[in-house]
């Protein structure tokens, strides 16, 4: 058996904790409010001006007839009264003698001693010709005469009730439609909303059971939902290049330390089975301890590398002297440089060279050319290192006058483990340049390999920091 609270007081909670439905509710209530106010205000007046215009009547009569009492006294105004009485309308008049005795008029009967005070009041009376019980509604103006006389003028108020009773029924059934209407709106757009919110949730219900190809629903309105959708889209795609990337960095790891490990392993096994003095030992273990510090390079500097295509690699910027960093790295290359017998030349250009971003990792980019350079550029020559600024930016060049990368594969070697087939006899594992350009990336920087006929020029063109140091 099914009872009132079931599923649809449910949805109907749902609806009520909404802010779409919240929001509108409150619009309804201020509009109401006002609506309310502004129909009072409109009522009030016009059941104002009505009065104001019978009033205004009233006195008009009464100018008149104190006219005729001018000129003519007592008798003239009675005659006035007897005629403008017999005339028919709402007019109503009445002349009575000092004990309140009717002379003259179309009044029949007032309710008792309301004609001794003067002044202006609203009054029942009965109409001569009329029922006798005092069913009909006035207002009415009394004047006392010289002998106690008595001048009544008043105004049957029946047409202004009925239009009062018009407005009044207006002014409800307008209150109830504005009502009536904004529930509906409040409904439609609350649920409208709702049902977009709903929408979102699902797919982000499904994109956080597994589905990580989904995408929210742009609806292209360009409102706050769709910006929503937009920048959650943006964080998706994001987040997916650096699930992405990680799982590539540990592909590749797991890949690349195959051989590496397998080579130790087989080195130890041999040495097990044919070491037969102490220095054949000593051999074989040095051999197993420079494989083991080549698989701990390439840790690091695959690490090294996701953790540059991480989020929050940014965090530690600061500001700092570009060309110093190059000083200082120039120096550091400048033995092993003239140990291959290859000239380090170093040009800095408008020196402070202000830069944002980590000293450290700008510096182990170089570090990693000048390394190639060292490594790709001999047999002799020189390496031109240089650092200048160039409008916004500051560029960064490392040459050589080596036998430089073909141009088909000038893309390929940024990429993890790529070693072109002429640079397998020297030492290395394809990933200087791709930490160089996650380092150019992180700072916004771009990387460009280019001919030096002879060698290869790198050039680093980065985004300058402000000079103020700010
Ligand atoms: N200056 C250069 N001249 C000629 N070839 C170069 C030069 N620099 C890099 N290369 C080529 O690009 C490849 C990739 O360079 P990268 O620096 O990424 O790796 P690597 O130097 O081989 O090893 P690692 O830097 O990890 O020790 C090199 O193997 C080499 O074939
Ligand atoms: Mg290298």
């Amino acid at each position: 058996m099914t009872t009132l609270e079931d599923a649809p007081a449910g949805r109907l909670g749902n609806l009520f904790r909404t802010t779409a439905f919240k929001l509108s509710f409150a619009y309804l209530v201020v509009f109401a409010t006002f609506a309310l106010l502004a129909l009072g205000y409109v009522a009030w007046n016009a059941s104002r001006a009505l009065d104001d215009q019978m009033v205004s009547t009233i006195e008009a009569e009464i100018n008149g007839l104190s006219e005729q009492y001018k000129v003519g006294g007592l008798r003239r105004l009675i005659s006035a009264v007897e005629r403008r009485a017999g005339e028919p309308g709402a007019s109503l008049y009445l002349v009575t003698n000092a004990a309140g005795e009717r002379i003259v008029g179309n009044i029949d009967a007032l309710p008792t001693g309301l004609i001794v005070d003067p002044g202006q009041t609203e009054a029942n009376y009965a109409r001569i010709g009329g029922a006798q019980n005092l069913e009909h509604r006035a207002i009415m103006q009394i004047f006392v005469l010289p002998g106690g006389f008595r001048l009544l003028v008043g105004r049957d108020v029946a047409e202004r009730d009925r239009l009062r009773a018009v407005i009044g029924r207006t002014f409800g059934s307008s209150v109830g439609l504005v009502m009536v209407l904004g529930v509906i709106g409040t409904w439609f757009i609350a649920s409208r909303v709702l049902r977009r919110v709903d929408a979102m949730t699902e797919t982000t219900r499904r994109i956080m059971a597994g589905d990580l190809d989904g995408r929210l629903a742009v609806a292209g309105t360009g409102d706050e939902l769709d910006r929503l959708a937009h920048n959650l889209n943006a964080m998706l795609e994001r987040i997916g290049e650096l699930m992405r990337g990680l799982r590539d960095v540990s592909d590749n790891i797991a890949h690349d330390l195959k051989t590496p490990l397998t080579r130790l392993r087989n080195r130890a096994e041999e040495a097990l089975r044919t070491a037969e003095t102490p220095d054949a030992l000593r051999a074989a273990m040095e051999g197993v301890i420079e494989e083991s510090d080549g698989l701990i390079r390439i840790f690091n500097a695959l690490l090294m590398i996701a953790r540059l295509e991480g989020v929050n690699a940014r965090e530690d910027f600061q500001t700092f002297d570009v060309a110093a960093v190059v000083q200082a790295v120039a120096e550091l290359y400048e033995p092993l440089a003239s140990e291959q017998g290859l000239a380090l030349q170093v040009e800095t250009e408008g020196a402070p060279l202000t830069l944002r971003g980590s000293r450290e990792l700008i510096g182990q980019a170089l570090a990693n050319l000048i390394d190639n350079a060292v490594k790709y550029g001999g047999p002799s020559g020189e390496i031109r290192l240089s650092a200048a600024r160039v409008g916004d930016t500051v560029r960064l060049g490392v040459a050589d006058s080596g036998p430089g990368i073909p141009s088909e594969a000038r893309g390929r070697v940024l990429d993890r483990f790529v070693r072109l087939e002429e640079a397998r006899s020297r030492p290395g594992f394809g990933l200087g340049l791709s930490l160089v350009n996650a380092v150019v990336r992180l700072h916004q920087g771009t990387l460009a390999l280019e001919d030096h006929a002879p060698g290869l020029s790198v050039v680093i063109t980065l985004p300058a920091g402000d000079p103020t140091g700010g």
